[in-house]
């Protein structure tokens, strides 16, 4: 497959997603192999990562989303997060696994896993498809993490720029131009 126009690289191609969110997702499924999590996927980020991670899993989980914002439709993160839909599922004694796109400031996951926990839950796991550590403001750490990437902004595998390149197969890196229009 040729690279978006709107895309200066490839960081990560679709091989090496593949790969390497397999091994992640049989961590965790050795991690919880005595149990029945339930698997919260954010969206819509994390949908592409959320649906290849859960079919490396043998364990018995149950799924479930939520869609939060913290974001314009800008590349910086900013104001205060917002439900905009809820679990389903009650989750009181629940082991959660959150899967997420990326883990930036820290301000999206650092506010929903203090409210899983604030709502009951047993234990509440964080894996990220990808983690910008450099931009952490927030006192909050991925449990599973797949890969740490530097602060460029990225797109493709579920992840958008102004609700545009969600459905590239690879983790591109868009160009400034692009933002800067
Ligand atoms: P945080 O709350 O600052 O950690 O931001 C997390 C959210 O920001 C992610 O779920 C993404 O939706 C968005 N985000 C942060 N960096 C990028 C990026 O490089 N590309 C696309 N979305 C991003
Ligand atoms: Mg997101």
């Amino acid at each position: 497959m040729s690279m978006h126009p709107d895309c200066e690289r490839i960081m990560l191609t679709e091989e090496q997603l593949r790969a390497r969110v397999r091994e992640v997702a049989l961590q965790v499924d050795k991690d919880f192999a005595d149990k029945r999590p339930l698997v919260v996927g954010i969206l819509k980020g994390s949908i592409i990562f959320y649906a290849d991670f859960i079919r490396c899993l043998s364990m018995p989980v149950e799924l479930d989303f939520m869609v939060v914002s913290s974001y314009g439709s800008g590349t910086v993160s900013s104001g205060k997060l917002k439900i905009k839909k809820d679990l389903d599922k009650d989750i009181k004694g629940r082991d959660v696994i959150i899967v997420e796109d990326i883990i930036d400031s820290g301000f999206t996951l650092a506010n929903l896993k203090a409210l899983l926990l604030e709502r009951g839950a047993a234990s509440v796991k964080i894996v990220t498809l990808l983690n910008k550590a450099e931009r952490r403001e927030y006192d909050i750490a991925p449990d599973y993490n797949c890969f740490d990437i530097e602060n460029e902004f990225v797109i493709g595998y579920g992840l958008d720029y102004d609700e545009q390149y969600r459905h590239l197969p690879y983790i591109g890196i868009l160009k400034p131009s692009v933002y800067e229009k």
